[in-house]
């Protein structure tokens, strides 16, 4: 029986060149681009995507140039909380254009490459097991691919929305050696923040960047008709939980219904709702890490 070492060289494929080309077109692309941030959190639903393009958007008001990858390929959402969904991918001599939010960020979502909105991105695996491995190894093929295939240009501000789950930290290591920082996503409630612990020990352990800081969301609920603040679970565990870990806490983001209308229509919060208490402490949390860079330099 032939093994591995029967083959002549790589058996032909030529496989060391490729992962060389694909590394060297990575690190190019990325020499223009000045800070890149991942936003995870170890739970679900707790608004990563809805931070990240926030966020971006707030960076872009106050003058930067931004981009923000969709690095989430099986529940892309970023696209349409942009207002970029639907526009056609162009191709141009140097790789694929970035949708452009009509605030002028950019985008690069899977989403973007779906032809309608059942269409879902399938895994084909025998088991489960396969299918959970497969997912992990297509969303870090994809996300490199979105990191060095993209026109991104200049950029001051990467932003990378991660799908949930702390599994992918390893991966984004050997992807991101010089990733700026990670913005930790959760809700005041134990169950969120036993989960987001988890990921935090992680990201500090395992990444080679630092915890730019947390962003506890859906913290208190504003009433529309007086403006008076209610918390909407106990508070002061995200406080603890920043003491224990010696990070920042970067902001508090109340829940507000506009959070969630604005981006299912395509709207970004944070321009339409900038005075409220949520759109300035969105821009708080921004300026943060305007800080935390301009620290560093
Ligand atoms: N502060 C908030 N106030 C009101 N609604 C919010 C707030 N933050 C997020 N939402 C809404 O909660 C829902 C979940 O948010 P989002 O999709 O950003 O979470 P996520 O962590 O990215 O989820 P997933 O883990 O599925 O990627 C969305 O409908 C969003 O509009
Ligand atoms: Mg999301």
């Amino acid at each position: 029986m032939k093994t591995y070492k029967d083959l002549p060289a790589d058996g032909g494929s030529n496989i060391v060149e490729q992962v060389t080309q694909q590394a060297n077109r990575l690190q190019q692309r990325l020499a223009s681009v000045r800070h890149t941030v991942a936003i995870m959190s170890g739970k679900g639903g707790v608004g990563k995507s809805s931070v990240t393009a926030n966020l971006a958007s707030a960076l872009g008001l106050r003058g930067h140039n931004v981009g923000v990858i969709d690095a989430d390929i099986n529940g892309p959402s970023i696209a349409k909380m942009m207002g970029v969904r639907g526009q056609r991918i162009d191709y141009g001599a140097d790789g694929v254009k970035p949708a452009l939010s009509p605030l002028g960020v950019k985008v690069m979502s899977m989403d973007l490459f779906l032809k309608d909105d059942e269409t879902p991105v399938l895994w084909e695996a025998q088991t489960q097991k396969d299918a959970f491995t497969w997912r992990g190894t297509m969303e870090m093929s994809a996300l490199r691919e979105f990191l060095s295939d993209t026109e991104w240009g200049t950029l001051d501000y990467l932003l990378i929305d991660l799908p949930p789950g702390a599994d992918r930290l390893p991966n984004l290591v050997d992807l991101l050696p010089n990733l700026g920082g990670t913005v930790v996503v959760t809700i005041p409630s134990e169950v969120s923040q036993l989960v987001v612990k988890k990921s935090l020990t992680m990201a500090k352990k395992l990444l080679n960047a630092p915890v730019i800081g947390i962003v506890e969301n859906m913290a208190a609920y504003v009433c529309a008709g007086c403006g008076k603040t209610e918390d909407l679970f106990p508070s002061g565990h995200t406080e603890e939980m920043a003491r224990q870990f010696d990070i920042s806490l970067l902001g508090k983001i109340p829940f507000d219904p506009r959070i969630s209308i604005a981006a299912d229509e395509g709207n970004m919060f944070v321009d339409q709702y900038r005075d409220t208490p949520a759109g300035q402490i969105f821009f708080g949390i921004t300026d943060e890490i305007r800080m935390f860079f301009e620290r560093k330099m």
